[in-house]
Formats: C-alpha cells, sequence, structure tokens
C-alpha cells in the first residue's frame, strides 16, 4: 500500500463523476492520497471545484480559463478570478494554456487570455498550471517572456523540449501517458527530469493508464504512472510518490 501520492491535475467537477463522487473521493485518503489540485477550466468548473473542496480536505484547486473554452470567458474574467483566488483552497491558476489542435481558429484570443492570466497569476505570486497542444512555440515564447511559477501539465514533449521547461525553473507534470504502449518520448522525460521539478497527475477523468484504458480515470490510478516512472528511474516506487509529493507541495504553497 502506497502513501503521500499526490495527484497535482484532475477534474472532479467533470459529469463523469457526478454519480459517485461522494464515495469514491471518500476512499482516497484511505488508498493513501493526499493530495489532489482539481483544475477549472471556466467559472462554473472553477466555482464547483471551489465547492468540492470545501468538503474534502485533500482537494485543492485551480482555477482559470481555457484556451478551448473560449466562449465561456465573461469580459470580467480577471475580475472573477480576483474574487475566486480568496478562497484559502485555491493553490494555482489552471488549467490555462494553447490548444491549436482543437481550435485554431480562436487562436488570437487564446493567446490574450493567456497571457493576462500568467500575468494576474505573476502579480498574485500564484502558480501557473499550462495546457499545451500543438501549439509550442508560442506557449514557449509567452512562457520565456512572463517567466510564471508553475507546470506544464501532460507534458507530451521530447528531452530537448524537457530541457527548455526547466531552464525557465518549472516543473513537469506526468501522467498516464507514460504507461502507454507507444511510451517512447515520454519514458525518456521521465528518466530525465531533476527529480525536485517531476510531478504526477491524472487529468482525470482522462488520459486512463494500462491496464484500465477505457474506463473512466481517478486518482486512484496514479500508482501505475508511479510504477512506471520508477522502473525508468532506476528508484522504488514509494521514494517517487515521496518526492513528487513534496515537490506538489512546493509549488503550491501546500504544508
Ligand atoms: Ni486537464
Amino acid at each position: 500500500m502506497y502513501r503521500n501520492i499526490f495527484d497535482t491535475h484532475a477534474h472532479y467537477d467533470d459529469e463523469r463523476f457526478y454519480e459517485d463522487s461522494q464515495e469514491l473521493l471518500s476512499s482516497f485518503a484511505v488508498n493513501g492520497i493526499t493530495g489532489v489540485v482539481s483544475c477549472g477550466v471556466n467559472t462554473e468548473t472553477s466555482k464547483a471545484n471551489i465547492e468540492l473542496s470545501e468538503k474534502y480536505p485533500f482537494i485543492y484547486v485551480a482555477v482559470g480559463y481555457h484556451g478551448l473554452n473560449t466562449e465561456d470567458v465573461p469580459e470580467n474574467y480577471i475580475e472573477v478570478l480576483s474574487e475566486l483566488i480568496g478562497n484559502r483552497k485555491v493553490v494555482a491558476i489552471g488549467e490555462i494554456g494553447l490548444d491549436y489542435h482543437y481550435e485554431r481558429e480562436t487562436r488570437d484570443f487564446q493567446l490574450e487570455i493567456f497571457r493576462r492570466q500568467i500575468e494576474f497569476a505573476n502579480e498574485n505570486s500564484l502558480p501557473v498550471i499550462v495546457h499545451d497542444r500543438e501549439a509550442h512555440e508560442d506557449t514557449m515564447n509567452i512562457l520565456k517572456e512572463l517567466k510564471p511559477r508553475g507546470v506544464m501539465h501532460c507534458f507530451s514533449g521530447s528531452v530537448e523540449m524537457a530541457k527548455e521547461i526547466l531552464k525557465l525553473g518549472m516543473y513537469i507534470g506526468l501522467g498516464g501517458a507514460v504507461t502507454f504502449k507507444n511510451a517512447v518520448k515520454p519514458l525518456e522525460v521521465a528518466a530525465f527530469v531533476p527529480e525536485d521539478r517531476l510531478l504526477l497527475e491524472t487529468d482525470a477523468p482522462y488520459m486512463t493508464p494500462v491496464p484500465f484504458r477505457g474506463q473512466r480515470c481517478t486518482s486512484l490510478h496514479i500508482p501505475y504512472t508511479a510504477e512506471k516512472i520508477a522502473e525508468v528511474r532506476g528508484v522504488d516506487t514509494q521514494y517517487l510518490l515521496d518526492i513528487t509529493d513534496r515537490n506538489a507541495r512546493e509549488l503550491f504553497s501546500i504544508k
């Protein structure tokens, strides 16, 4: 049985958790889960995650506007964020970032809200949780310019790209993709990232690790990802869980 499992990226507001969220989330503590950052992607989901965090002590929250949800961004979104970060369980601005895979046509607006939210995070000394899908160059240019603290979530790039992110002082979040059959780059990155910059995540309900592909992902699946990463790093799985838990608490300023 593992302990100190910290899932730095999940979406427990998702409708796939409506039916059994109480039963599921209540089982986390006895399964060694000590922290989860549940991420909003717009106003509604950010607020829903804050509500969940009030019921479960181990749930922390990121609030923000994702590049895939541009139609949900109110004109006064910075004002909304200012209000939401007043909640003591809010530890980051996220999930924010650029997605040119699904949403190329909203690119200019995505760039605008991404920049503005990073500036807002910097002004409020909060880390950011960054999504980058097929938008690597623009993402890196903005991060290099604005230099936020934070994590590149669900990192899928090469070791070379990982080096650029580490140079900015950011963390690398790795999830279920390291367990996939075709995982080559993710495993190279998993072996390479310095131990003080590595975070574990699920992106639940998405990115379910092997051997549960096709099922809903939850934080209970983190050990499968951790075992794979520990294996390629040649360390004990509990050791990996311990250091990634410590890293998460450091980045999100959680005691
Ligand atoms: Ni996500």
